[in-house]
């Protein structure tokens, strides 16, 4: 996608501060590129979790990914920006709403998406939100995930400042909490389908990757 095209969702957004995120998140993260390759050929529904200002719909909208799209998020700053965004855009069958994962998930079928929100859980947390995501995918569907592993590389020890620089600056509600290992997603997940893990750091410092569950078509 085209530095225009960036510019062009961040200028949905209302503040200039939201804006300036916008277009450096979307130039800089190669997160949104990868789930457009991931969805692009998938007529399911769509439900992201943790969406924050929601640019994983700005940007599949902007790929001409049309399907319905569902973004939640427990920060009524962000779901009320995200939500301002979409009526300027006046694109079809996107929505936002305010909602905590750690109280349950709406009904659904098809995809699901959470990118980068697992630190903010405890291990229990982490377990239920994932098995209860995964059995909202639909059969032949898939949950992506991107998380930073906890691992002994340096790369682990920056993704910890960096979510702790992202709470002292007020952007994020929460602190981390805990970071899940490359195991965790394979003991929890194994069971629903078929899991990959690969690195997506992009150029960044990061210890993010990509977590793909295919589901078992029953
Ligand atoms: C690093 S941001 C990622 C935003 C978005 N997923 C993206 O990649 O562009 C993490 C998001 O998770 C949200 N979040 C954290 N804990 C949450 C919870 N318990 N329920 C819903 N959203 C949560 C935060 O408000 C924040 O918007």
């Amino acid at each position: 996608m085209s530095a225009a095209n960036f510019e062009k969702i961040a200028a949905l957004f209302p503040g200039r501060w939201d804006r300036n995120y916008v277009a450096a998140k979307l130039r800089t993260d190669p997160l949104y590129s990868t789930l457009a390759d991931h969805l692009r050929h998938s007529a399911l529904p769509l439900l992201d979790l943790g969406c924050g200002l929601g640019l994983l719909a700005f940007f599949l909208r902007a790929e001409g990914i049309q399907v319905p799209i569902l973004g939640l998020d427990y920060d009524s700053r962000k779901i009320d920006s995200a939500r301002q965004a979409a009526t300027r855009s006046k694109m079809a069958d996107l929505a936002f709403a305010h909602h905590d994962a750690r109280s349950g998930l709406p009904a659904h079928q098809g995809n699901v998406s959470i990118l980068d929100i697992l630190q903010f859980f405890t291990p229990m947390e982490q377990e239920s939100l994932l098995k209860l995501a995964a059995s909202r995918v639909a059969p032949g569907g898939k949950l992506i995930i991107r998380s930073g592993l906890r691992d002994a590389s340096w790369r682990f020890k920056v993704t910890v400042l960096g979510d702790w620089l992202a709470k002292a600056t007020f952007w994020m509600k929460a602190a981390p909490t805990h970071y899940p290992t490359a195991e965790d997603f394979q003991q929890i997940l194994t069971p629903f389908g078929k899991v990959g893990i690969s690195p997506l750091w992009g150029g960044t410092p990061f210890n993010n990757h990509l977590i793909v569950l295919v589901r078992d078509n029953q």
